[in-house]
């Protein structure tokens, strides 16, 4: 049996494929563009695939990949790269990474929020470039988070810790979900708002945990940032697309709320020179769930959920 990994990943994933007699081939490239990977699963037959977020996995490519494929493990708990339909259509079975990145992206979104409220990024650069002159009482003022309403869009496992997180830094939580989280409620109290508008409304920091969908796509747009406080914080580990972001930088630029936390991009890897200019705005480059031990626990699930096929039995972590 043949196994593709798009891309290199951390751990013993490897060997452990090989040492189940399974032949790895493992992409050298930084990034693999859509034409080479139809041309490389053409040109070989595999029966199960090892994918990154950044793989565009569409309809084209899967008419691409041999009749063998049984399994398409992506390297992450976001699926919205592949067309998950249509492999269901081709009797192979998609495979994600949930639970496992839980704690890093919830820490990692309090990093944000934390750096936005603190002014933490804007102080190390000052203090860099030498324009630390003497403390002053107005310099780099920031806002507190104690006693004020976090407000998260997507109450399922990310968005639910960094709900409890916020709680045990004092914050009221407000929440809006498909259906409510009566978990969450009962564990820290939160409340369940009936829109989104209405969480956006009352908080002081938004966090979004959306999955991108069809429906979801730009789902905070110019009129939902309109409803937002001008104290407000918004932050999205998510999916870049789930937030207009021409939207969002005019908004940012008007100064129409106090600050953003941006994990994720529109058109990743790309980021605005619009957006990377602005002062109230902290930025990374999709590292949510980047801690050692995480990306090291994602490519053991991965290689999991490709050997459960492969030898017949069910996928752990089928979407
Ligand atoms: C995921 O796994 O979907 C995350 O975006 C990785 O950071």
């Amino acid at each position: 049996m043949k196994v593709l990994i798009t891309h290199s990943i951390p751990g013993n994933g490897v060997s452990l494929l090989r040492g189940h007699n399974i032949e790895v081939r493992v992409l050298e490239k930084k990034k693999v563009r859509k034409g080479d990977l139809i041309a490389t699963l053409k040109k070989e037959a595999y029966d199960g695939m090892i994918s990154l977020l950044t793989d565009t996995i569409d309809e084209e490519v899967l008419s691409a990949v041999g009749s063998q494929m049984k399994v398409i493990a992506n390297y992450a708990v976001g699926f919205n790269n592949i067309a998950v339909k249509k492999a269901k259509e081709q009797g192979i079975v998609v495979t994600n990474t949930p639970g496992v990145l839980t704690e890093t992206v919830a820490e990692h979104t309090f990093a944000l929020i934390l750096a936005v409220a603190t002014r933490v990024v804007e102080a190390d650069a000052f203090v860099r470039a030498k324009q630390f002159t003497g403390w002053e009482p107005e310099l780099l003022l920031g806002v507190d988070l104690l006693g004020k309403t976090l407000g998260i869009i997507g109450a399922g496992r990310i968005g639910s810790r960094v709900a409890e997180i916020g709680n045990a830094f004092g914050m009221e939580v407000v929440y809006h979900d498909m259906q409510k989280n009566k978990a969450l409620e009962e564990k820290i109290d939160a409340e369940y708002c009936g829109s989104p508008d209405e969480v956006l409304r009352r908080s002081a920091v938004v966090s979004v945990h959306l999955p991108l969908t069809d429906t979801t796509y730009h789902c905070i747009d110019a009129q939902k940032l309109s409803l937002m406080r001008s104290d407000a914080i918004l932050v999205n580990t998510s999916r870049g697309p789930v937030i207009d972001e021409k939207a969002l930088i005019s908004t940012l630029r008007q100064r129409k709320i106090f600050g953003a936390g941006l994990d994720v991009f529109e058109h990743e890897p790309a980021v605005p020179a619009a957006l990377r200019k602005l002062p109230n705005v902290v930025l990374t480059p999709h590292t949510a769930s980047a801690s050692i031990a995480t990306r090291g626990e994602m490519a053991k699930i991965a290689v999991e959920n490709v050997l459960a096929v492969l030898h017949g039995g069910k996928a752990p972590n089928e979407v």
